[in-house]
């Protein structure tokens, strides 16, 4: 009697905990690919940690604001299976479903700086499911899109 119940108990437990690790095991290697993805663009970033330039100063798209859509994950899902790519200035002013993501000058029209703040016209806050960038951050790339959204 006794050990017929103890079968019934255990086997799903080890069924459920192999599915488990199956599940781990895969994101594991979708985070490490992840990872290998912005270890190659990240190199030159510090405008992670340093604060956003004065106006005046130009803020670079292939230093400063290619490297923080890369470690924000953008990429990760909107790197060009439909939709919205983020990867180079000519995407993000070609936009996605909704139109042009980078509108040159005007940051505040702009679809990526709605997205990006809280309550967006539509859709999720990005990056969606956070964490969120910092407004020091968000700054930079406003700063970026009224300075012309250059290819720099
Ligand atoms: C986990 C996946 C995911 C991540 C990470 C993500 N996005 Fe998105 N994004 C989506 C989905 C799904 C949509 C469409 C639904 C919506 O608008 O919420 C979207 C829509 C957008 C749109 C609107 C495009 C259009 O015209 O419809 C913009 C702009 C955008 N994302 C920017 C970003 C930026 C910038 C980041 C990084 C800071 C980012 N996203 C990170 C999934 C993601």
């Amino acid at each position: 009697m006794y050990h017929i119940k103890r079968k019934r108990l255990v086997m799903p437990k080890v069924e459920n905990s192999s599915w488990f690790f199956v599940c781990l095991l895969a994101m594991t290697a979708l985070v490490l690919a992840g990872c290998t993805d912005m270890g190659n663009a990240v190199g030159t970033d510090t405008s992670i940690s340093t604060p956003p330039p004065q106006s005046g100063q130009d803020v670079s798209f292939q230093s400063q604001i290619s490297p923080i859509l890369q470690r924000y994950g953008c990429n990760s899902c909107h790197g060009g299976s439909g939709g919205l790519t983020v990867q180079t200035v000519s995407q993000l002013l070609q936009g996605g479903l909704h139109g042009p993501s980078v509108i040159a000058g005007k940051a505040d029209t702009s679809g990526l700086i709605k997205k990006l703040l809280p309550n967006p016209p539509y859709g999720d806050r990005m990056p969606q499911g956070g964490p969120y960038l910092p407004d020091s951050t968000i700054q930079t790339i406003k700063l970026w899109i009224n300075q012309g959204a250059k290819n720099n």
